[in-house]
C-alpha cells in the first residue's frame, strides 16, 4: 500500500489516480474528506499531528510526503512524520521539496525544508527528493478575474520562469514510488520553456477561445492583493522570484525528460486541461 499526502491537491490528485491505475492500493490523505479514484481509499488526517498518521502508515510500503507551508512554522514537527514512517516500517519515501532550497536557501521555510531533506536522507529508508520550481497551477490565482472580467492582472508581465505542470510532478513522483532506480534521486523539476505571465494569459485565451486582457500590476498592487491570502513575508518572497528570477530559476531542467522519457508539458497543455476553472 502506498500513502499519498496532499492527496486532493494539484499534485496529489493525479498521483493518486496514476498509482491506482497502476494497480496499487493507495491511501489518500488530506484533512477534508473527499472522493478519491477507484482502487484508493481516503483517510482524513492532519499532518500537523504526526502521531495521528500511525494508523495510516502501519503496513504501508511507500509514502509520498507533501507538506503545506504552515507545517514549516516554528513549533511544528514535520521531521516527526519521517520518524513515524520509519517506525512503521515504510520502505520508501518521496519528498516534495522545492527548487528554492537551492536557489534561495536562506528563507525560514526553505531552511526548514532543507533540514527535512537531511532528516529523510539519514532516516535509513529509501528516498527520493523532488525540487520543483513554480507551478503552472499558480495561474489559478487569475481564474476569478478571467471568469468575471476576462482579465489576467499580474506583476512583471514580461518576466517569466519555466513553470511546471503539477501533473508532470505527479508523474515523476509515481515513477519514484514505483521504480527502484530512483533511490537516492534528487530531481529538479521545471517545464519545457520560460513563459511570461503575458504569454500565459494568451495561452488561457486560446484555450478559452475568447480574448483575455493582460493588466500589469505594480509590485505594490500585487503585494496588497497577495497579502490578503498569504503572510506578507511570503508575498515579498514570491514577488522577488517573479520579478527577479535568478539564473538557476530560469534554467530548463532535463530531469522530467530523464525520469519519464518524455519532455515536460507546456503551459498551454495545462491551460487546456484546466480551462473549466476560467469559464
Ligand atoms: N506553487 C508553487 O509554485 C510551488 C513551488 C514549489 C513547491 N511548492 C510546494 O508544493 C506544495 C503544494 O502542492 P499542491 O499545489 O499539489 O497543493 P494544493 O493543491 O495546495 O493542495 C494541498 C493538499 O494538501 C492537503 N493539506 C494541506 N494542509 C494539510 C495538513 N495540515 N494535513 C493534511 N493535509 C493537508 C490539502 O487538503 P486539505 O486542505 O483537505 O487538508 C490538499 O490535499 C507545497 O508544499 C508547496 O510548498 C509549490
Amino acid at each position: 500500500m502506498i500513502v499519498v499526502t496532499g492527496a486532493t491537491g494539484n499534485i496529489g490528485r493525479p498521483l493518486t489516480r496514476t498509482l491506482a491505475e497502476a494497480g496499487r492500493q493507495v491511501t489518500a490523505v488530506s484533512r477534508h474528506t473527499a472522493a478519491v479514484p477507484k482502487g484508493s481509499r481516503h483517510v482524513a488526517a492532519d499532518l500537523a499531528r504526526p502521531a495521528d498518521l500511525k494508523p495510516v502508515l502501519d503496513g504501508a510500503e511507500a509514502l509520498f510526503l507533501l507538506l503545506s507551508g504552515d507545517l514549516h512554522a516554528p513549533g511544528s514537527s514535520p521531521a516527526d512524520l519521517i520518524g513515524e514512517a520509519a517506525a512503521c516500517g515504510v520502505r520508501r519515501v518521496v519528498l516534495l521539496s522545492t527548487l528554492g532550497v537551492v536557489t534561495r536557501p536562506f528563507g525560514p521555510t526553505r531552511i526548514a525544508m532543507r533540514a527535512l531533506e537531511d532528516t529523510l536522507r539519514e532516516s535509513g529508508m529509501e528516498w527520493a527528493i523532488l525540487r520543483p520550481g513554480g507551478f503552472a497551477s499558480n495561474a489559478l490565482w487569475w481564474a476569478e478575474s478571467v471568469r468575471t472580467r476576462q482579465v489576467v492582472a499580474a506583476p512583471f508581465g514580461d518576466t517569466g520562469v519555466p513553470v511546471i505542470d503539477p501533473a508532470d510532478i505527479a508523474a515523476v513522483a509515481a515513477a519514484c514510488l514505483l521504480e527502484d532506480r530512483h533511490a537516492g534521486g534528487v530531481y529538479e523539476l521545471t517545464g519545457p520553456e520560460v513563459i511570461t505571465p503575458r504569454r500565459q494569459a494568451e495561452a488561457i485565451a486560446t484555450a478559452l477561445g475568447s480574448p483575455v486582457r493582460f493588466h500589469e500590476l505594480t509590485r505594490e498592487e500585487a503585494r496588497a492583493a497577495m497579502a490578503q491570502s498569504m503572510p506578507a513575508e511570503l508575498a515579498d518572497d514570491t514577488l522577488d522570484i517573479l520579478g527577479s528570477p535568478k539564473p538557476a530559476e530560469l534554467r530548463v531542467s532535463p530531469d522530467v525528460q530523464q525520469v519519464l522519457g518524455r519532455a515536460p508539458r507546456p503551459f498551454a497543455d495545462w491551460a487546456a486541461r484546466n480551462i473549466a476553472a476560467f469559464r
